[in-house]
């Protein structure tokens, strides 16, 4: 284990700006595993990723592999993905349904709660070491569901999972009851690929209203084209033109609301630019919510929030409903998982809307995420050269927050107020003061 001091941990965070070791260093990294996601509530999966008896996914958590199953009596049960025999991985398939899970070394089976089943030629064994030894799978250490969302903790210590989530239930709340049947579902697979770049710079990214008028410049500019590469053009006097002079969508930005709360959890307002909604399909939604939430339904149906960002790795995208979810594999590589949402109840029609939305943004290839995943990239091999020590995050810096900044705070537009909140977070944990 690294013999990184806490005193060097903290001088790496500084108020307006962080040391690139933040990003870049191994030893940093290993222990982020122990102190943050050896600790804390980290997301497993969604309950309707297993809606029936014998339904598991396998997946990671904090790096350990784990399966994520249904049992017969309708529990669900997360545990680590690692044969009590000696030591094989039980399944290896993304997801599927079985009776029991039976290890391929020697045929150890599990029923799918984890309880050992038997073993072949069970006389090899000393008179009732099959019964007396501990052989189920091992379950996390702490497991908990909040509206079909999963979390799983890798200790045994620190706060329940509703004071860690605090005041982002009404986030997980939000989008849940914008379903007719007040539940989201998670039934169309998911996308899963990699970045050569380090977890915190997409976590930051997703607060950063600062680089979407110009990394996704494609997108939001018709006469963008995706991802210029070339350098910034003159005017007629040879002053140096910035991109998006777009005054009115300049503006728009500024405005955008954003907020976040203790434990490094951060989210952005809605745009003000999204369109609204209308026609036979939106009036057959609105008619379902009516029938569910009557006086309430309006109110259930206003998407408030664009994204919400739960620290340390995951998050909802409201509009595009998705949950996103950041695995960390190395210092330098990131896994992303995206697993698309129905509002349950809704019409199809605004499911398969959801799905093109998701393949157009998040896919692999898809316009936003490609841009976001190029600037990853270059920030992480750009964070290793020899240069300047530091990344700058002033922006909004005059901006007035209640105590130390871990409490809720209200902030808004290009501030990188949200960056900052999530490492004000990640000192507490990495010096063990959370
Ligand atoms: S390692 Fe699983 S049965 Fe031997
Ligand atoms: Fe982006």
């Amino acid at each position: 284990m690294t013999s990184l001091s806490n005193e060097h941990l903290r001088t790496l965070v500084q108020p307006d700006r962080v040391h690139r070791d933040f990003y870049i260093d191994p030893d940093v990294f290993d222990l982020e595993m122990d102190r943050i996601f050896g600790k804390i509530w980290l997301f497993v999966g969604h309950t309707s990723q297993v809606p029936n008896p014998g339904d598991y996914i396998t997946t990671t958590v904090a790096r350990q592999p784990v399966i994520m199953s249904r049992h017969r009596d309708g529990e669900v049960h997360v545990m680590f993905n690692r044969c009590t025999h000696r030591g094989a991985q039980v399944c290896l398939e993304q997801f599927g349904n079985t009776k029991r899970f039976e290890c391929p070394y020697h045929a150890w089976v599990f029923h799918t709660d984890g309880r050992f089943a038997g073993a072949p030629y069970p006389k090899g064994y000393e008179d009732g070491f099959l019964k007396k030894e501990k052989l189920d799978l091992v379950k996390l250490p702490r497991t908990e569901i909040y509206r079909g969302f999963v979390f799983s903790s890798l200790s045994t210590d620190g706060p329940e999972v509703d004071e860690f989530l605090g005041p982002m239930k009404d986030h997980i709340d939000a989008f849940c009851d914008r379903a007719p049947d007040g539940e989201v579902e998670a039934c169309a697979g998911m996308f899963r690929y990699r970045y050569a770049g380090n977890w915190k710079l997409q976590m930051e990214n997703q607060t950063d209203v600062y680089h979407i008028m110009f990394t996704h410049v494609s997108t939001t500019d018709d006469d963008g084209k995706q991802f210029r590469r070339e350098g910034a053009e003159e005017d007629e006097a040879g002053k140096v033109k910035v991109l998006a002079d777009n005054q009115s969508l300049s503006e728009q930005w500024e405005e955008l609301p954003l907020g976040g709360h203790r434990h490094g959890h951060v989210f952005m307002g809605r745009f003000a630019m999204d369109k609204a909604n209308q026609g036979p399909v939106y009036d057959r939604y609105k008619a379902a919510m009516e029938e569910s939430y009557g006086d309430q339904a309006e109110e259930n149906m206003t998407v408030r929030t664009h994204n919400s960002i739960f620290y340390p790795h995951w998050s909802i995208q409201h509009l595009t409903q998705h949950i996103r979810v950041m695995n960390p594999i190395s210092v330098d590589c990131t896994e992303n998982v995206i697993i698309p949402l129905k509002l349950k109840g809704a019409p199809e029609e605004m499911w398969q809307a959801s799905l093109r939305s998701n393949n157009n943004s998040h896919s692999p290839s898809g316009m936003v995420m490609s841009d976001d995943m190029e600037v990853w990239v270059r920030c992480h091999e750009g964070l290793k050269t020899q240069s300047t020590d530091w990344v700058v995050l002033a922006r909004g810096m005059d901006e007035k927050y209640s105590g130390d900044n871990q409490g809720s705070y209200d902030s808004k537009g290009t501030s990188e107020s949200g960056a900052r909140n999530q490492q004000l977070a990640w000192v507490d944990l990495m010096c063990g003061e959370s």
